[in-house]
């Protein structure tokens, strides 16, 4: 399985932290945030890797991370977005570098405490379809919101005012190869992006979409409540625990 790391956008929400850089080469505790998810791929045995960036600060992630040799990589892809076009339309881009083969998506402001390996190694063994992975939060509304009846995932919707559970889809996707074409069928949503949940959602309603909850704690940390938290959480714990 193939990993990408979607570290574009403006972080607009972190304004004036972001001004003179990207959201993914902030500080959480002792490392660039950027490092996190590199690790949760590296852990779960996902070491061909891209990261896909954008704006003005493109060229420090090659300047930070180089050819990945501090996280004993041989190599790193990059790839450059251009504009705003949402988590679906960075993932678009990376098409070539998957190949026709399925891939690990992870949200670059995403940080978990533990790790991913038993779902990467499910979806191996499952082989079609999608798998998401939950975790239940106390604020749902701010993320994607899984429903669930009888143990069965229904259907998921993007930042709902009256979510039907508190449990969120967290940003780490797994994708068959036709991920790229279900993309291609997207309309810009309300807030004019390529939404991932739509993404899902195809999977969802062909019935190959399976999911898992999340061990451990996990966090976004693209606003400033949730960078603080992240920082904290890292802070006490340590993130991407084996
Ligand atoms: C995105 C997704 C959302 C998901 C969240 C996880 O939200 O759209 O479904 O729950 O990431 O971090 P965004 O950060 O773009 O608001």
């Amino acid at each position: 399985m193939k990993g990408i790391i979607l570290a574009g956008g403006l972080g607009t929400r972190l304004y004036p932290l972001t001004k003179i850089t990207n959201k993914h080469l902030l500080p959480i505790y002792e490392k660039p945030m950027i490092y996190y998810p590199i690790e949760t791929l590296i852990n779960a045995g996902i070491t061909d890797i891209m990261i896909v960036t954008g704006g003005n600060h493109a060229g420090d992630f090659l300047r930070l991370l180089g050819n990945g040799k501090e996280f004993g990589l041989k190599h790193i892809n990059y790839t450059y977005q251009e504009g705003e076009g949402g988590i679906a339309a960075a993932l678009a881009l990376a098409e070539y570098f998957a190949d026709g083969q399925p891939i690990c998506v992870v949200l670059g402001d995403n940080i978990i405490e533990k790790n991913i390996i038993k779902a990467v190694k499910d979806f191996e063994k499952q082989g079609k379809g999608a798998k998401i992975m939950l975790k239940e939060v106390p604020d749902p509304e701010r993320f994607g919101v899984a429903e669930i009846v009888d143990g069965r995932l229904v259907n998921i919707v993007e930042k709902p005012k009256q979510p039907k559970s508190n449990l969120a889809v967290i940003g780490i996707y797994m994708y068959d190869e036709r991920v790229f074409d279900i993309v291609k069928t997207l309309k810009p949503s309300d807030r004019g992006e390529l939404e991932i949940t739509d993404v899902n959602n195809a999977y969802v309603q062909e019935g190959t979409m399976t999911w898992e909850m999340l061990n451990g704690w996990w966090t976004d940390a693209g606003t400033f409540e949730s960078l603080l938290r992240a920082n904290i959480l890292v802070s006490q714990t340590g993130a991407n625990n084996k």
